[in-house]
């Protein structure tokens, strides 16, 4: 059998962790056969917590979970590490400049990149969940110079989801149905989802649509706002949505995209389509072997291109942001 997959969770006590490590453990982030080791990082304050967890990890009997070690130290928790998913973050208070925003998170993943760059496996893969993920995603790539770039990638793969249930409700087909689905941009309210070159049973999901009034005023800001409305039902941010997106985000880059489809992931410009290189922005992408490729020779149209450089434009800006605060 095979050697267990270390896959290291941060902020394995806050919501999100809670509902994805059990998924993780049932083999549902690398597959029904490969054993997975969890390594937990949390904030010396939540290791009790963590443990508790873990505890229900051991009774949950998973008979691909080969072991849980908790740590408070990234130097150890990154020790190894194959896959990690970098959830814990710290948020947004009341009153609080985007500044010091990007500084408190810069204390989080600038001292992970580095150990990362440390202690993990030569085959490491990382997904930062963690808000502002993309821009988190790349103060912890910039510290770690010795792993390739194009390991450090951002979540969009929840945008990517709800675009898709947004699409099948519209349309009256099931998540399905539809293929190539597109987020570009930032994993914030400017973030782009594109259906113009998704496909509906074997049609071009636009011309399906055939309402642009649609697409601007209710789709686009249905699909950038859900996580805000969600918040206001629920009265707690996304958790288990999140949770399965980032399963479905590494389960993707692992095992490969389907023939004729293709998934949307954060990951560093190449110059694509225009978006500056080393920026980690949402891109259509295709997997196979554990490889990720940014497709190529999709055309834009106006509408496209306007709002796609507008969340890369916001993407600059928080670049701009973490090099003048000395974080990257
Ligand atoms: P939460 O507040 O319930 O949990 C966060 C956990 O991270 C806490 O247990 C905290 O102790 C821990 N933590 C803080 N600093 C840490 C550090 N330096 N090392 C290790 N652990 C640390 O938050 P929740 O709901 O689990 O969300 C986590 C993050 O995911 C947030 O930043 C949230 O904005 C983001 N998010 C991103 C989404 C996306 O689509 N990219 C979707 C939903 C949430």
């Amino acid at each position: 059998t095979q050697a267990p997959v270390n896959v290291t969770v941060t902020g394995a006590a806050g919501q999100i962790g809670y509902a994805l490590l059990f998924r993780i453990a049932s083999g549902q982030l690398l597959g029904p056969d490969t054993p997975v080791k969890l390594r937990l990082l949390e904030i010396p304050q939540a290791v009790k917590a963590a443990e508790g967890t873990a505890m229900e990890l051991e009774d949950g009997a998973f008979p691909l979970l080969a072991g849980t070690d908790i740590f408070d130290n990234p130097k150890q928790a990154f020790e190894g590490a194959n896959v990690a998913l970098l959830v814990g973050a710290r948020p947004r208070t009341k009153g609080m400049e985007r500044g010091d925003l990007l500084e408190a998170n810069g204390g989080i993943f600038k001292p992970q990149g580095e150990a990362i760059n440390a202690g993990a496996a030569d085959d490491i893969k990382v997904l930062v969940v963690g808000n502002p993920a993309n821009t988190n995603a790349l103060i912890a790539q910039s510290h770690a110079p010795d792993v390739p770039a194009e390991r450090f990638t951002a979540m969009t793969r929840l945008d990517h989801n709800r675009a898709l249930a947004q699409l099948a409700k519209k349309l009256g087909v099931t998540v399905a149905d539809i293929k190539k689905m597109t987020i570009w941009g930032n994993h914030s309210a400017t973030q782009y989802p594109d259906i113009f070159h998704a496909e509906v049973a074997g049609k071009n999901a636009a011309e399906a649509v055939n309402d642009e009034t649609w697409l601007a005023e209710d789709f686009i800001p249905t699909v950038a706002k859900r996580g805000a409305a969600i918040i206001e039902a629920r009265g707690a941010s996304s958790a288990a949505s999140a949770a399965s997106a980032a399963i479905d985000h590494v389960h993707t880059w692992v095992n490969g995209t389907a023939e004729g489809d293709w998934t949307s992931m954060a990951v560093p410009s190449d110059g694509s389509y225009g978006v500056p290189e080393g920026l980690i922005s949402s891109f259509p992408v295709t997997t196979r072997n554990g490889k990720y490729e940014i497709v190529q020779g999709l055309e834009l149209n106006e509408f496209s291109r306007t709002r796609i450089d507008a969340s890369v434009a916001e993407l600059s800006e928080e670049r701009d942001a973490v090099r003048g605060l000395g974080l990257i």
